[in-house]
């Protein structure tokens, strides 16, 4: 099963994120790169979509495209991708470090939603999603606490615990993901 991880990250946890995962399986990686990558202009919802990738995204089974979630959002670089990709694309698997945790993934900043989102326009080329909530590099207190979270970002220091555990269910998940 060949596997490519393509990521997007603007502050640097989901890139942290896409580089253990391409490290832990042995696969290789590329960034989405948007024409124009200035963050409030996404959140005004101006994007001049993407530059090409420098992989032949056709040439693997798997996608494991990781990004992150913004005012409850499948975000314009990450669906810029999947419109520009979406005919080249076998399977894929959408993998976030966001801010909401599981408890509150259907609210309305949910992951959850964008969940469902990711797996109405991808149909059941969409095989799997799963989140990797900030929080839970937090200690208890601070869980739910917005400007915690939005200071923290992923790292080696950080990386343990639930979210280590997490991780590693999640590299189980993909030995038996369909194919
Ligand atoms: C403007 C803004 C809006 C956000 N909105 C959401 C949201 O609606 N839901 C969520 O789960 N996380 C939200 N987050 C948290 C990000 O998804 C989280 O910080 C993510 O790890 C950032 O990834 P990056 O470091 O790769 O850029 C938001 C962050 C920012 C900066």
């Amino acid at each position: 099963m060949k596997t490519i991880v393509v990521y997007y990250s603007n502050k640097g946890s989901n890139k942290y994120l896409a580089e253990k995962i391409a490290k832990t399986i042995s696969c290789q990686i590329d960034e989405i790169k948007p024409r124009l990558n200035i963050f409030i202009l996404f959140l005004m919802k101006i994007h001049l979509g993407i530059k090409p990738l420098k992989h032949n995204i056709k040439e693997y089974d798997r996608v494991i495209l990781c990004g992150p979630i913004w005012m409850g959002r499948f975000i314009p670089p990450l669906r810029s991708f999947v419109k520009k990709y979406n005919n080249k694309l076998n399977k894929l698997i959408f993998v976030t470090c966001c801010g909401s945790t599981d408890a509150k993934k259907y609210e309305k900043f949910g992951h959850g939603l964008v969940f469902r989102e990711v797996e109405n326009i991808l149909k059941d080329k969409c095989i799997l999603c799963q989140a990797f909530p900030i929080g839970l590099v937090l200690p208890y207190d601070q869980k739910e606490d917005t400007d915690a979270f939005m200071k923290t970002h992923l790292n080696d220091e950080n990386f343990k615990g639930e979210i280590q555990v997490i991780f590693d269910n999640f590299i189980r998940k993909l030995d038996v993901t369909i194919r």
